[in-house]
């Protein structure tokens, strides 16, 4: 019963706990709160006390207070005293073992965009999920394409700001293989509550390698005619989605459905009509032409989709008819 309250992860206050730093955020927890609960109940049972011994009756005249105690005053600085000062050691120290990356740590570049995170690894792969091997620090540099957001992984007890124009670092090192939540921590517009993503802790370091080498080249290993499936992964991977619908409903930018082949209205009056040309200019030049009845407000991709990745695209709106 005491357990569902106090000690580890999960319990009524915390998640599990994922990665080496849980145990030491946790524990600093459950002693802030149980000092807090123990000097609550001490500090009200003692009002309540003195609220009925002290109480104004028919006879009792007020009297003075006592004289000075000052053996009870030293000790009731001294000891609550002593104890911020260990609470204040106990976090700083935590906090710069958070702040301090290993020296041999795994590095993953991370960017918060409207309404994605997304996670690059030194072989150029970029994936909407943040995979990494067990048992190893991994290091996180992260910055944001276009407004604040914050990487938070309660099951790892991180989380940090994410800043555009600057990068943070952040790091963790997962304990057991499995899929833990990421949030999105800073209000950061329509869809900050679905900026979510998982990390997903591999089984063992060359599982590990297997899936990032395999991600490296998923393009080249479809066939031309099944092209538009890796389309669609990256449709669903790098952040189209959550703003172009394919099921024909507007979102914050117009659905994929049926467009292709068709004139569509722009901002302005003027035409244009959905071909290869204009679909690789949206992708790279979003402001170029935009689409009446919508904002601009389309990141570029201009680097960060390679001819291959659009040409992928391309097919894949060519198949929502
Ligand atoms: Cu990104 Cu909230």
């Amino acid at each position: 019963m005491l357990s569902q309250f106090i000690g580890t992860g999960p319990n009524f206050w915390l998640p599990r706990q994922g990665s080496t730093s849980a145990a030491g955020v946790d524990f600093l927890f459950n002693a802030v709160t149980s000092i807090s609960i123990f000097f609550f109940v001490l500090i009200t049972v003692v009002l309540f006390y003195f609220v009925y011994k002290y109480r104004a009756r028919p006879g009792h005249k007020a009297q003075a207070s006592a004289v000075h105690n000052q053996t009870l005053e030293v000790t009731w600085t001294v000891i609550p005293l002593l104890i911020v000062v260990w609470i204040f050691w106990e976090g700083f120290t935590g906090f710069l073992n958070l702040q301090t990356p290993p020296q041999n740590a795994y590095e993953v570049q991370v960017l918060g965009q409207k309404w994605k995170w997304l996670f690059t690894y030194p072989n150029g792969v970029v994936d909407d999920n943040l995979h990494v091997p067990p048992d190893e620090p991994i290091r996180l540099v992260m910055t944001s394409q276009d407004v604040l957001h914050s990487l938070y992984v309660p099951d790892f007890r991180i989380k940090r700001d994410v800043v555009p124009g600057r990068y943070e670092r952040e790091w963790f090192q997962a304990t057991a293989p499995g899929e833990y939540q990421i949030f999105c921590a800073e209000y950061c517009g329509t869809s900050h509550s679905a900026m979510l993503s998982q990390v997903i802790v591999h089984k063992s370091r060359p599982e590990f390698e297997k899936w990032l080498a395999d991600a490296g080249n998923f393009l080249d290993k479809l066939p031309p005619e099944r092209l538009w499936e890796g389309g669609q992964k990256l449709y669903n991977q790098r952040g189209c989605k959550q703003c172009h619908s394919v099921d024909g409903n507007p979102g914050i930018g117009p659905s994929f459905k049926g467009i292709w082949g068709h004139n569509q209205p722009l901002k302005g009056g003027a035409q244009v009509l959905v071909e290869e040309n204009y679909v690789r200019e949206s992708i790279l030049n979003p402001q170029a032409k935009i689409v009446a009845g919508f904002e601009p407000v389309m990141p570029t991709y201009q680097g960060r989709l390679k001819d291959k990745e659009i040409t992928a695209i391309i097919a894949y709106l060519k198949t929502l008819e």
